[in-house]
């Protein structure tokens, strides 16, 4: 099989190191929700070599990921395992990362408010999560190209679409998490960096 291959990872799989650097500890395990290639997983997994990195995704991916990770061969990133919101149980891990990119805007709001939900139920206390694409803020779009996108993934699902800022924060904020950070990113995208707080 050829790896898939997605050619936004490599643009901005560095831009997402120089943020991560600033809170990823060694010797501790992320979950990666919505891995699709693969690729962040063997760029970043890479640079933390006692970090160990849980890729996940609906099945259909899985295959390519494998690819990806059986050419890295690195001892640090782990799965694919089966995760699809909505759907499949959360891992039965104690994660201290969550990581995602580029994924709620392709999960139905719905999916994103139970995402969020098993991550309030799932993460411990001080568990950060990172969450990476584009943003609206005040419901506008913060470019002419990311509404062109939002028109073509509503297009292909009106149930998909580029997700309000304040929406997630206020229900990630429900799900009992507060906003360490939100970073404005290349390419109109942004990685917000949320904490868990006491249960
Ligand atoms: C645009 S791709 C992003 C892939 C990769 N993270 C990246 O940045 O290139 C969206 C990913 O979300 C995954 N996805 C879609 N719906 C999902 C769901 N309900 N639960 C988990 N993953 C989902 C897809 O399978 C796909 O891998």
């Amino acid at each position: 099989m050829n790896k898939p291959y997605s050619a936004a990872v490599d643009r901005n799989k560095d831009p997402i190191y120089q943020v991560v650097k600033q809170y990823f500890l060694q010797n501790k395990l992320l979950l990666e929700i919505g891995s699709g290639t693969g690729q962040h997983a063997v760029y970043l997994a890479e640079k933390f070599s006692s970090l160990d990195w849980v890729t996940s995704d609906v099945e259909e991916n899985h295959n390519g990921i494998k690819e990806w990770l059986k050419d890295a061969k690195l001892k640090n990133i782990k799965g694919p395992e089966t995760f699809k919101v909505g759907i499949d149980d959360f891992p039965k891990k104690s994660f201290d990362y969550v990581f995602t990119a580029n994924t709620l805007h392709i999960m139905s709001w719905k999916e994103n408010k139970t995402l969020f939900k098993l991550l309030g139920k799932r993460l411990r206390e001080g568990a950060l999560t990172f969450i990476y694409g584009p943003f609206n803020f005040g419901g506008n779009f913060t470019s002419d190209s990311n509404e062109e996108f939002d028109k073509l993934l509503k297009d292909r699902d009106p149930k998909s679409g580029i997700r309000n800022f304040e929406d997630v924060s206020k229900a990630m904020s429900a799900a009992g998490f507060k906003l360490l950070k939100d970073y404005e990113m290349p390419s109109n995208n942004r990685l917000l960096v949320f904490e868990r707080l006491p249960h």
